[in-house]
């Protein structure tokens, strides 16, 4: 008979894997257990048909969660054999978990599952990442294990692509479509879901991060902690695969959630950004501005942390909401 985690163990990590960054954190997974192994499901009620019309930015968050979900459960003695899909069937799940006993984890191990808690998507300015060669072997190793192009997008490129920003926050500005779904997330006091206040600035403190998305004003001021602090200095990369599908997808969601745990684990600070991807445009400036041919699904901004704790956490649904089955 095979040997499973019990049904409070799996509540356990699916609660650690919804503290995965999301669009919007809206946290659009659903997770399936039916004794023996956890299915992973795009929760398609929460989508945004505005920004993400075919659901990209969706699975990525879902790929992020399952990385999550590998992580914890690793630090926790089990190992994870994941079957990502390659099915276009709505309605199937994107991957299944089967968990066999017997991990011995480690400290990096351990240090991951810390990272998973601490992690925060912080939209301050940074300074410059002091290690760079570690980050980018870390990198080209993650970028191995997934199967995606990782590029570490040049200095003398920040211009063009805060050119291509602007552009993007530009032809949205008056786009009431966009305006309408991006305040539904980030502009309510939800409980459980979107960005809170606390984690956008006032109006008057709007930071320098040239490359950021645009969001509506919040309550962060720069005493709040979570405020700006001078010029951006943050590394920049580009995760891109070589198609456009569910499978690459998810597959690009594994990498940012391994880049963003392990550069945490590091004392780096990070920050997905997806507004360049949006737009075909800005997509396009960012495709050739990394220099491959893959198409690029999410940028990461990396970097020092100025001093100030930043932004606590953000919200999280139950996993009662998220979760079937345990
Ligand atoms: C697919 C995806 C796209 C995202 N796009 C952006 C973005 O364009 N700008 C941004 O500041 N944060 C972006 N984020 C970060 C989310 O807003 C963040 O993960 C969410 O609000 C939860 O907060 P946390 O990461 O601090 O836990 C994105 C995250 C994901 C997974």
């Amino acid at each position: 008979m095979n040997v499973v985690p019990d049904r409070s163990s799996i509540r356990a990590f699916v609660d650690l894997a919804s503290r995965a960054p999301s669009v919007h954190n809206t946290q659009p997974w659903r997770w399936v257990f039916d004794g023996g192994t956890l299915a992973l499901h795009a929760d398609v009620g929460r989508a945004l048909p505005v920004v993400d019309p075919n659901g990209r930015q969706v699975v990525i968050s879902c790929g992020a969660a399952l990385h999550h979900l590998t992580t914890v459960a690793r630090a926790f003695r089990w190992n994870s054999t994941v079957a990502v899909s390659r099915s276009t069937r709505a309605g199937d799940p994107l991957a299944r978990v089967a968990f066999t006993p017997g991990a011995r984890p480690q400290s990096p191990d351990f240090a991951l599952l810390e990272a998973v808690t601490r992690r925060r998507s912080d939209r301050r300015s940074f300074g410059a990442v002091p290690h760079n060669s570690t980050v980018t072997d870390v990198i080209g190793e993650i970028a191995r294990s997934f199967g995606v192009v990782v590029t570490a997008l040049p200095a003398d490129t920040h211009e063009a692509l805060a050119a291509a920003s602007h552009h993007s926050a530009a032809v949205r500005r008056y786009d009431w479509t966009y305006q309408a779904e991006l305040r539904w997330w980030a502009g309510h006091s939800f409980v459980g879901n979107g960005i809170p206040a606390e984690s956008r600035w006032i109006e008057s403190e709007m930071p320098d991060t040239t490359t950021g998305r645009v969001f509506p004003p919040g309550r962060a001021t720069v005493s709040s902690d979570a405020g700006p602090s001078g010029p951006d200095r943050a590394l920049v990369v580009v995760i891109g695969t070589a198609a456009d599908n569910r499978y690459e997808w998810v597959q690009s969601g594994r990498a940012l959630s391994a880049v963003v745990l392990e550069m945490t684990a590091l004392g780096l600070a990070t920050c997905p950004l997806t507004h360049l991807t949006e737009e075909t445009a800005s997509r396009a400036v960012v495709d050739r501005l990394s220099g491959s041919d893959a198409l690029s699904q999410i940028l990461i901004r990396i970097g020092t942390a100025p001093a100030g704790s930043g932004a606590g956490p953000t919200p999280r649904r139950p996993v009662s909401e998220v979760l079937t089955g345990a």
